[in-house]
């Protein structure tokens, strides 16, 4: 039984997969602008800088932000919408509804976690998860009575005889936001990848051994209570041994091969990982050797192909490294490195890209002090955040280096490419290139996100522009100290405008 358990436990780390998008030759050869070199034309900055999108709620077609949760969901509206793509009905209002139900509940086919060991953990661990998994940042389904949160699919592919589940675009990029509305698009940064993950794997291996050496004193302190309790419940060695026994029969060659132990320093690393932040190339799957923290993006006003080349973009700069061209690449590549078992074509993606696509930064919903953001709006231009800082949302149109922006260059070796720029681990199938450059990211929607910087080490624009001290992080990927624009050069009074314009994008 113990070694069904190690394959479980290997098994679990191999579902947060994420798209590996592609280089574009010419961001990679363009030299970024100096930000006190001045802009052509800005003599009138006032209109220049970026401004809020005009959102116009009576002809949206599918409802994305609400404080009623089950509003948002529109199941009934949703519900068939997919089949009736597929049977030829291309509208705008059927490919928006069948998008919306994909980022909520397509698998893609890849694979997850045993479905077992989420009910297992629910059962027996559900104090320390919250139910649904809520304590780890997980939104509980209204529609379903089973413990599966949203963001968390059956998928369907299997692993050997048994159901997994697979992490839909939901669990991370949809979630409830400081003001307590829902919203599609939102960066879920309460959601607790890293704990989820390493308790997950710990909480496995104690509760056959508490005292199992191979996990980290930390965890194995943080958890011991949990452990205990579960195990002087009566059936509880009995449910271990099925669900061990389940998974080590039918679980197939799949689970042989996805054997993972986690060092006790591995185990810390996850541990460490912020609310909203995680490496997403991390062994058993694409593993590309190095520690890197992303924070999660929101997906609020991505710039379609009209916007891009309206604002002389190169293409559409996503992901942190700006690496991903188009949103259809994306999708591709998500597909792809999640392990699906199936082709997905353009036209198949394309409700689901359709509907991300319309997909608006939420409108704040408190009292706008107009002078204060226009001051703002007026300091971000002359103090040279529009240098970098001009694209449609407030987002840079080129790449920067990271000694530019003064931050940490760990995430320059994500995908760990070689001195050409090739990436590793089979993930350069595209001929796609490493940018090593970092991306400034769409500045719309921040008053809702509770994470800054590409690795999330900061809450908030008091910190950014150092009202607040910056925290202290634990490694070099975490470290707080990048972007200080604007710290020793604004006043308090004017950084307090800038945050007023900022909020109101
Ligand atoms: C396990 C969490 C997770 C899941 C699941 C997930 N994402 Fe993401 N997403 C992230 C993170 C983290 C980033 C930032 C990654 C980076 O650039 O390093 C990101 C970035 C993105 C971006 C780039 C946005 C930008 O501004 O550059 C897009 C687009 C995106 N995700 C779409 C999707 C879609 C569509 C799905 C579902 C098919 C999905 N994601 C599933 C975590 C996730
Ligand atoms: C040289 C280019 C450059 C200049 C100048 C610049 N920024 Fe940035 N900005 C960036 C980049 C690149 C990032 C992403 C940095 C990171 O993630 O580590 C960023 C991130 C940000 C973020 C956080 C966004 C997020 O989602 O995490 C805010 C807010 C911001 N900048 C505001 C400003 C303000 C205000 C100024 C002027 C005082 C300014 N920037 C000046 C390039 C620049």
């Amino acid at each position: 039984m113990k070694h069904a358990l190690m394959i479980i436990v290997g098994v679990v780390a191999t579902f947060g997969c994420h798209p590996i998008p592609v280089q574009s030759e010419r961001t990679q050869n363009r030299t970024p602008r100096s930000p006190q070199s001045p802009l052509p034309g800005t003599d009138d900055d006032r209109h220049d800088v970026p401004r809020p999108w005009t959102n116009d709620p009576s002809s949206a077609i599918t409802r994305d932000v609400d404080e009623n949760l089950l509003s948002v969901l529109e199941l009934e509206a949703i519900r068939g919408a997919c089949q009736d793509y597929r049977n030829g009905d291309h509208s705008k209002a059927t490919r928006l509804r069948c998008g919306k139900w994909m980022f909520f509940y397509e698998s893609f086919g890849t694979v997850g976690i045993p479905s077992h060991l989420l009910e297992f953990l629910q059962h027996w661990y559900q104090p320390y998860f919250g139910p649904s998994f809520s304590s780890m940042g997980f939104v509980p389904n209204p529609n379903s009575n089973d413990s599966i949160p949203l963001g968390l699919a059956e998928s369907t592919q299997r692993m050997g005889s048994i159901k997994v589940h697979a992490f839909t675009c939901a669990s991370c990029h949809f979630g409830q936001m400081p003001d307590g509305r829902y919203a599609v698009g939102y960066p879920n940064h309460q959601l607790d990848y890293g704990r989820f993950f390493a308790s997950m794997i710990a909480l496995m291996k104690l509760s056959i051994n508490p005292n199992d050496n191979s996990i980290h004193p930390l965890l194995k302190a943080a958890l011991d209570e949990t452990v205990q309790s579960a195990r002087q419940r009566s059936g509880f060695m009995m449910g271990l041994g099925r669900l061990g026994l389940n998974i080590a029969t039918r679980g197939g060659d799949a689970m042989t091969s996805g054997a993972l132990d986690l060092t006790p320093e591995e185990q810390l690393r996850f541990w460490h990982l912020r609310t909203g932040t995680m490496d997403f190339l991390t062994k058993p799957m694409a593993d590309d050797g190095v520690w890197t923290v992303s924070r999660i993006l929101s997906l609020w006003n991505l710039p379609t192909s009209d916007r891009i080349e309206e604002a002389d973009m190169p293409h559409g700069l996503l992901s942190w490294t700006g690496i991903g061209k188009s949103l259809m690449e994306f999708l591709h590549g998500f597909v792809a490195i999640s392990g699906s078992n199936s082709e997905w074509t353009d036209e198949q993606l394309k409700p689901l890209a359709d509907y991300i696509y319309s997909l608006r930064a939420p409108t704040a919903t408190d009292q706008v002090n107009h002078d204060a953001v226009e001051r703002g709006a007026q300091t971000f231009a002359q103090a040279g955040c529009l240098e970098c800082h001009d694209g449609p949302s407030g987002e840079g149109r080129e790449l920067y280096d990271f000694e530019q922006i003064g931050t940490d260059p760990a995430m320059k070796t994500i995908y760990n490419p070689d001195e050409d720029g090739q990436l590793c681990c089979g993930l350069d199938a595209a001929g796609d290139h490493a940018t090593w450059s970092i991306k400034s990211p769409r500045l719309a929607g921040q008053r809702f996100r509770t994470r800054l910087l590409h690795n999330g080490s900061l809450d908030n624009l008091e910190q950014l522009l150092c009202l607040e001290p910056r925290p202290e992080r634990h490694s070099e990927a975490q470290s707080a100290i990048g972007h200080r624009f604007g710290c020793d050069e604004l006043t308090e009074a004017e950084k307090i405008d800038v945050i007023e314009y900022i909020n109101h994008l």
